[in-house]
């Protein structure tokens, strides 16, 4: 054969190799987008679950288990994860609202949920309604980021305020069987508001590595444990043989415990990197002394008619009263539901967002408009599919 045949097979052979080859890329590529999408169907598919026991706390708080309602096992949740339940109202209007999954689910096959009402919401009153045995309700499946780290041997803080125990529960019921060392705290007004009391005693009293130290701030006169709140320093001094520096720290509950409780904390060594926060999305509305000193902002975002933001928590409890509900999942800047794009007008920041954003998008749940603004639609949030 000629050298310039041999060329010319080569060059045909060369070829066929890069077009398989591109073949094959494209295959892959064609694969990992449907795997991708899949999980991304599979996270947000609503999931029916019927109630199948309550159990009152208190009159602002109750607890219940959601099981699958022909018995089928539960997507698991991991410690600390929350669901997000889809409440619909007359009007046809879907709410969603994220709750803690507050019980470890290795064998379960429920998920637990603790909620408080809020006497001002506009959900959790409806919750308390309808929430009762033999209710179903549909939620879209566990997700989240607040889950234990691997702790390697490193003792582990729980800081739990009110009902922010929820995720914390989870967790302690998780680490503790394991063998962790684990010290949670539990701050509550009264102790009637000492969900898991009881459980958690008896835990203590089995795994002599776990501590639980409830504190009660209004107690009754029958009350003999702790009162008040713990200080840093009571902290720090029950966090495991080498205090507060070597331990994971977990908190949950009203912001300014969280932060007064950190700022005390990193005053006796916080490791930063080993501290890890839940915010429920809890945001006041803007309060002037007379209603005359909020100064109203015009809000309108694409496809839906303008409102008028007059103190509202956040710019998304805004756009939900615009017919916007669909924009809500966590409420607390986690899940990049919320996305709008900001094409005109000005905002300020009342959380961070803790999600990847495209320059000059915004999360709704994080900000307040300080201006009248313009916003538009975004696609699927960046890393969601
Ligand atoms: C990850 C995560 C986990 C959570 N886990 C739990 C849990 O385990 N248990 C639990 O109880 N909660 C939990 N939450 C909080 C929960 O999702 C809801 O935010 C909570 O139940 C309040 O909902 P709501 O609809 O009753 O109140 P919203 O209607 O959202 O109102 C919240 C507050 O804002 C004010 N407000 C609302 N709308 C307006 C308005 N238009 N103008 C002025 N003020 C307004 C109200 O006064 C109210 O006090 C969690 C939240 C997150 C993000
Ligand atoms: S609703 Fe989840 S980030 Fe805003």
């Amino acid at each position: 054969m000629s050298v310039a045949l041999w060329v010319l097979v080569g060059v045909a052979a060369a070829g066929t190799l890069w077009a398989a080859a591109l073949s094959i890329d494209g295959a892959w590529r064609a694969m990992s987008t449907r795997v991708r999408l899949a999980r991304h169907r599979a996270r947000t598919r609503p999931l029916p679950l019927r109630v199948r026991a309550r159990h009152d706390v208190t009159d602002g708080l109750f607890a219940v288990e959601l099981s699958h309602p022909r018995g089928r096992r539960l997507p698991r949740a991991r410690p600390g994860q929350y669901v997000t339940l889809l409440l619909r109202d007359a009007d046809g209007v879907t709410h969603r609202r994220a709750y803690s999954v507050a019980n470890a689910m290795r064998r379960a096959r429920h998920y637990e949920l603790v909620i408080r009402r809020e006497a001002a919401g506009r959900v959790s009153p409806r919750l308390h309604h309808a929430l009762m045995p033999g209710a179903i309700i549909d939620a879209l499946p566990p997700r989240g980021a607040f889950t234990p780290r691997a702790s390697r041997g490193r003792p582990v803080v729980l800081l739990a305020g009110g009902v922010g125990i929820t995720p914390l529960k989870a967790m302690a019921e998780s680490l503790v069987p394991r063998g962790a060392q684990v010290l949670l705290v539990h701050v509550v007004r009264t102790e009637r508001e000492l969900v898991g009391a009881a459980h958690f005693r008896a835990m203590a009293s089995r795994h002599p590595r776990f501590m639980y130290a409830p504190f009660v701030t209004r107690p009754s006169d029958e009350w003999t444990g702790y009162t008040g709140r713990p200080t840093p320093a009571w902290i720090d001094a029950h966090a495991g043989a080498a205090g507060i520096a070597r331990a994971d720290v977990y908190l949950c509950g009203p912001d300014a415990m969280m932060a007064a409780l950190t700022a005390g904390l990193r005053a006796l060594g916080l490791n930063e990197a080993r501290c890890f926060r839940e915010d429920f999305g809890c945001a006041s509305p803007v309060a002037g002394e007379t209603p005359d000193e909020v100064v109203p902002h015009r809000v309108a975002l694409e496809g839906t008619a303008p409102v008028v933001w007059q103190g509202e928590p956040t710019l998304l409890h805004c756009l939900e009263e615009a017919g916007a509900p669909e924009l809500r999942d966590c409420g607390a800047g986690h899940c990049g539901s919320c996305a709008v794009r900001l094409v005109s007008g000005t905002v300020g920041e009342i959380r961070p967002a803790q999600w990847p954003l495209r320059p000059g998008e915004v999360l709704a749940c994080c900000v307040r408009p300080t201006s009248d603004v313009q916003l538009g639609r975004v696609g699927a949030p960046v890393g969601r599919a």
